[in-house]
């Protein structure tokens, strides 16, 4: 007897088809056609996503209604994404996997920086500045002190990149990116100049970079779609701990996209999206400048040796 000849349990032949008689029977044939798929990578994760899914709705006996459910709400995930929103990225970050593949494919060896998930805002191509001007489009070149304390603190971040042999990177990007404090991105606020609180930084010669800023603020993830059901239904709250974003990239080594989040932010111990790592959070001192309160944050970055390789902007 050839292994083609074993019957799997609980499947009946009927003119030299397997068909399956019982729920459980249905696996090994499901199993059959995923091995089907020639590129192995494919087929490792074809056939490990369906096996999970296959044995999560035996093991929890779900219902057609339930089912239905679910199905509707990826569907409203994809409807709901557009210009200002990406629902998609959003509910897998709400599920702690956006944060689990970044860990899991940056895991920093000694010394080096660790990563976070991108969330949903970042933009390719964002202008590059230089050194030491503020991304804060309300501020521009005016002096701190001339500011409206309305607009928030200022801000002043710097710090040095280094690469996998501990030297200073010149030449490295540092792309930044935060939200105002209304708690908005550009991109999701048509009140806000075009890239604002977005910008690129080239290191000088010795690694370092330093822009302005203003303090960010906690603010909450979108809760006007699905993601937002979601979120009540668990009775979670949406606001993510103030932080700043980062793309760290240089020749030769592997991009770093990361977070840093200010150690008095009131909700660190409960990121709705899970991306708060004690390696992420970051004093934001404050000191006083020529009669005015400004914060600073100074943030070095470690990079992996690698090829640089950039994500797709999750909304344009
Ligand atoms: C963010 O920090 O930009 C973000 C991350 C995940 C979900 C929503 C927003
Ligand atoms: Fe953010």
């Amino acid at each position: 007897m050839n292994a083609a000849d074993i019957k799997p349990p609980g499947t009946a032949s009927l003119q030299g088809l397997l068909l399956p008689t019982t729920p459980e029977s249905l696996w090994p044939l499901v199993k059959q056609a995923m091995q089907g798929t020639p590129e192995p990578r494919a087929r490792q994760l074809l056939l490990g996503l369906s096996e999970c899914l296959h044995r999560f709705v035996l093991e929890h006996a779900v219902t057609e209604a339930e089912f239905e459910l679910a199905l509707d709400f990826v569907v409203r995930l994809g409807h709901a994404t557009g210009q200002h929103t990406n629902e998609v990225v959003l509910a897998a970050d709400l599920l702690g996997l956006s944060t689990l593949v970044a860990l899991l494919n940056n895991r920093p060896l000694k010394g080096h920086s660790e990563a976070a998930l991108l969330g949903p805002f970042w933009r390719a191509n964002v202008p590059f500045y230089p050194l030491g001007s503020s991304i804060d489009q309300a501020l521009g070149d005016a002096p701190e002190a001339s500011r409206d304390p309305a607009l928030g603190m200022p801000l002043l971040v710097s710090g040095q990149v280094f690469g996998a042999q501990g030297q200073p990177l010149a030449d490295a990007v540092v792309d930044v990116w935060q939200a105002s404090p209304v708690g908005l991105y550009e991109n999701q606020d048509p009140s806000q100049p075009e890239m604002n609180l977005r910008g690129r930084f080239r290191t000088d010669a010795q690694g370092r970079y330093h822009f302005r800023s203003v303090r960010p603020a906690g603010y909450p993830v979108p809760t006007d779609g699905p993601c937002g059901e979601l979120l009540r239904l668990q009775q979670r709250h949406p606001n993510r701990p103030a932080h700043l974003h980062f793309m760290v990239s240089a020749e030769g080594h592997k991009v770093l996209v990361s977070q840093v989040f200010a150690d008095d932010a009131a909700t660190l111990g409960s990121d709705p999206v899970f991306g708060v790592t004690q390696g992420l959070v970051g004093h934001f001192k404050t000191v006083l400048k020529q009669g005015v309160e400004q914060a600073e944050l100074a943030q070095d970055f470690h990079l992996l040796p690698g090829e640089p390789v950039f994500p797709a902007a999750p909304i344009p």
